[in-house]
């Protein structure tokens, strides 16, 4: 039996270190936690997706009282990007998260499911996609969404 280990390589950093780009998108995913509609958790996620072409789409998390016909900020905004500008890869992904009065002091992970939809997306285009997640305190910066799930699924797996 052999033991093996996998890396995941991400940075930590402030918002003045943050490019004015970046910090345009995270300040677009914040923005976008008004508009959540999450009364079951009242857990407000806000997305942002800057394309390729230089639009920006943005989501937010819609919940549903048949709890799992819901959907995450993420998704909402990957999806919806890939509804107006199938064409176009997605360059940069933001998440924010605000709950009990104030923003998360941490950053917060994108559930797996919206990681699978980030990897998707990454392969669809063959584009790195950069994701900002936020926090109060620090902002996390992955260069590309396969940091964030080691051993993906894609379509080359469904060859076997
Ligand atoms: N949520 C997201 O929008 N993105 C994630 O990656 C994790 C969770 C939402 C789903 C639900 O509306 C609320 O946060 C609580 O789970």
């Amino acid at each position: 039996m052999k033991e093996k280990q996998l890396t995941v390589s991400f940075r930590s950093c402030q918002w003045d270190e943050l490019t004015p780009e970046q910090q345009q998108l995270v300040s677009i995913a914040k923005k976008q936690t008004e508009n959540s509609y999450c009364p079951y958790s009242h857990f407000h996620v806000g997305a942002a997706v800057r394309l390729a072409n230089g639009e920006i789409v943005k989501g937010c998390n819609q919940e549903n009282a048949a709890y799992p016909s819901g959907l995450c900020a993420e998704r909402s905004a990957l999806f919806a990007a890939g509804a107006s500008y199938p064409d176009s890869a997605v360059e940069c992904l933001a998440i924010a998260c605000f709950t009990q009065g104030h923003f998360t002091a941490e950053p917060q992970s994108p559930c797996g499911a919206c990681r699978q939809v980030m990897i998707e997306t990454e392969h669809r285009y063959g584009n790195k996609m950069q994701v900002l997640l936020y926090g109060d305190n620090e902002i996390y910066i992955f260069d590309s969404a396969a940091e964030m799930l080691p051993l993906m699924f894609v379509s080359e797996n469904l060859k076997g």
